[in-house]
């Protein structure tokens, strides 16, 4: 699948450490939490966030230190780095409200750019959605972080954020530096299906304005408004716009700069600043006019289709969407006037489409769990779905190719494992093979008789004890057991 990324820069300035004494804890509204990787105590930043270690939910990877000292943002100062293996993918278990939707915000900073060591290149995923390539280069050699955003509709309890080893990339080990995770509130976005599909930004834009992006706390879900400067058209304004008015909830402060055609003529931009894929994509703009005094009355085109027509502003805002809109290279953003003053924009967010891609059978997924908590010593890569997306499975784990996917083998042998086997292995109906050979269990051979399709059973070499069960010879397809 084609990578709907976007890469976005941090600026990587050297700063004075602001007294952490003076900066007051600060929560998001919602679920929301902050993870700064390989950190072994919270932090409070200068924008009073607080930034949990990671420790609590992840088991792989090791922490490690950047020498860089005095990073603007002290949650990059630590990261955590997980052991490459071809096809293994590392993940957080992030707990979340069930069937809300979650912007996750990782930020990667391998530190100063050597030839040598060029930073790795290596996969995100979603619970087993393959989301994009993680690749820094350009931005390492910049001397910046690079940062990825999604939106992602949780389906259970815990939504799994994971990095994948394609060996088609580097050969070096993944790593991250921090990860956001922000429940929205339920408008925001909501006339995509987070069910089908989830959002990769592309631009999120605060047009005329040339100073920071726009953050928390003027954003209550910490989006970051990239300015996007035209020296010739830019006006600014004070706005009494509330948030709240609109279900994406842009923050007030976007609203107080714009960019303005000149008189009679259109107001035509490039944006956003990048070439897209040919592919469907989120739009959304924002406008709010400078004064209550004040009409215009425009039409919206995106390249040359009209995308809204005799769009009237008002100084109380609003915006305007498609859900499904499809672009292909740059991208031209034309406002015509109709009537009134000349057309203005104040505020733009592009978002890819992509799919959720398939997972485990349910059935398969709880028993699994169930085999992994009754062992000890297991493979630091059995988090996140087992099966999904194809080809980043579970050590030893092999399923079918259908999307919503069945384990048909399972091949622990000479792992190390100890602990017992547990039953539940049992509900796993589509297995053909299992081997815990040459490992170290112990207990009783569970009852497998509801395994109707089991060929090869090797259970030899361990401290298994108890009499193997009879319920074996009932299972007519098995013919190799040792
Ligand atoms: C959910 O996440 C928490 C924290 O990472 C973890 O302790 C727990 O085991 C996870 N539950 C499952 C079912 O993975
Ligand atoms: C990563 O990006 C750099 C610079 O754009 C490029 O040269 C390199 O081929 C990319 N690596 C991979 C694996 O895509
Ligand atoms: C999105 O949220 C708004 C505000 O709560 C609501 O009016 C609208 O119907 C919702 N749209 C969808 C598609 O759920
Ligand atoms: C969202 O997508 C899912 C899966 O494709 C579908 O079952 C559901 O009906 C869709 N919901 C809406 C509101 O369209
Ligand atoms: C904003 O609201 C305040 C009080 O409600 C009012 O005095 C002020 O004129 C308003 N400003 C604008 C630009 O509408
Ligand atoms: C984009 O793809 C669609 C079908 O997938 C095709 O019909 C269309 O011509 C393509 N547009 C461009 C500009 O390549
Ligand atoms: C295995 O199946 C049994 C019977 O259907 C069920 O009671 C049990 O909860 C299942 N185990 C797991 C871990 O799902
Ligand atoms: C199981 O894995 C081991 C080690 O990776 C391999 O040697 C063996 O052939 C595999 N067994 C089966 C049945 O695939
Ligand atoms: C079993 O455990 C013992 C120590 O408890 C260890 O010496 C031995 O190597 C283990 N055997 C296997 C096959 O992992
Ligand atoms: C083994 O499991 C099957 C299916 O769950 C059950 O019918 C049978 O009674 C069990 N046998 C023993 C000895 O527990
Ligand atoms: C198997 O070993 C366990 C301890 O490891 C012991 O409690 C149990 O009684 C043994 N069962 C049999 C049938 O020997």
């Amino acid at each position: 699948m084609p990578a709907l990324l976007l890469r976005l820069l941090l600026s990587l300035l050297l700063v004075a450490a602001a007294p952490l004494a003076a900066a007051r804890s600060r929560q998001f509204r919602g679920y929301s939490y902050l993870l700064d990787c390989g950190a072994a105590a919270s932090t409070i930043d200068r924008r009073g966030l607080i930034w949990l270690p990671d420790g609590r939910y992840v088991s792989a990877g090791v922490s490690s230190e950047l020498p860089e000292q005095g990073l603007l943002d002290p949650a990059l100062a630590t990261l955590r780095i997980f052991p490459r293996r071809p096809a293994a993918k590392f993940c957080y278990e992030l707990p979340v409200d069930r069937n809300r939707r979650y912007l996750l915000r990782p930020t990667f900073f391998y530190g100063a750019y050597s030839p040598d060591s060029p930073p790795p290149v290596f996969d995100m995923i979603v619970d087993g959605t393959f989301w994009t390539a993680v690749n820094t280069t350009d931005d390492s050699l910049a001397g910046s972080a690079s940062y990825y955003e999604g939106v992602f509709g949780a389906s259970g309890r815990n939504m799994s954020f994971c990095l994948g080893v394609n060996p088609d990339y580097t050969d070096s080990d993944p790593f991250i530096n921090a990860l956001q995770v922000i429940q929205l509130h339920d408008s925001v976005y909501n006339a995509t299906n987070f069910t089908s599909s989830a959002m990769g930004l592309i631009a999120r834009t605060k047009f005329g304005s040339a100073g920071d992006a726009e953050k928390y706390p003027d954003d209550i879900f910490d989006r970051y408004w990239q300015p996007f400067l035209d020296s010739k058209h830019a006006v600014s304004s004070t706005h009494n716009v509330t948030s709240a008015d609109f279900w994406n909830f842009p923050p007030p402060g976007v609203f107080n700069t714009a960019l303005v055609a000149e008189q009679e003529s259109p107001l035509v931009l490039q944006w956003p600043p990048v070439p897209l894929q040919n592919d469907s994509y989120y739009v959304a703009l924002y406008f709010a006019d400078t004064s209550p005094e004040n009409s215009r009355t425009f039409n919206v085109y995106i390249n040359d289709y009209r995308f809204y027509d005799g769009l009237t502003v008002t100084s109380a805002g609003l915006s305007v969407f498609a859900t499904q809109w499809i672009l292909s290279g740059l991208t031209r953003l034309i406002l015509t006037p109709v009537s009134g003053l000349p057309p203005l924009i104040n505020a733009g967010e592009v978002f890819g489409l992509f799919p959720r891609g398939g997972y485990t059978v349910p059935r398969d997924a709880r028993a699994l769990e169930s085999i992994k908590r009754s062992l000890q010593n297991i493979p630091d890569d059995w988090n996140g779905d087992p099966c999904m997306p194809h080809g980043y499975a579970w050590t030893g784990v092999t399923c079918d190719d259908s999307s919503i996917a069945n384990v048909i083998s399972l091949n622990f042998s000479s792992m190390g494992l100890s602990g017992y086997l547990s039953s539940d292995i049992a509900n796993m109906t589509s297995l053909t093979d299992i081997s815990f050979a040459n490992n170290n269990l112990s207990g009783p051979i569970p009852n497998l008789s509801k395994l109707r399709s089991l060929q090869r059973l090797h259970l030899q070499d361990n401290k298994l004890n108890g009499t193997v069960p009879q319920t074996l010879g009932t299972i007519t397809t098995l013919h190799e057991l040792f």
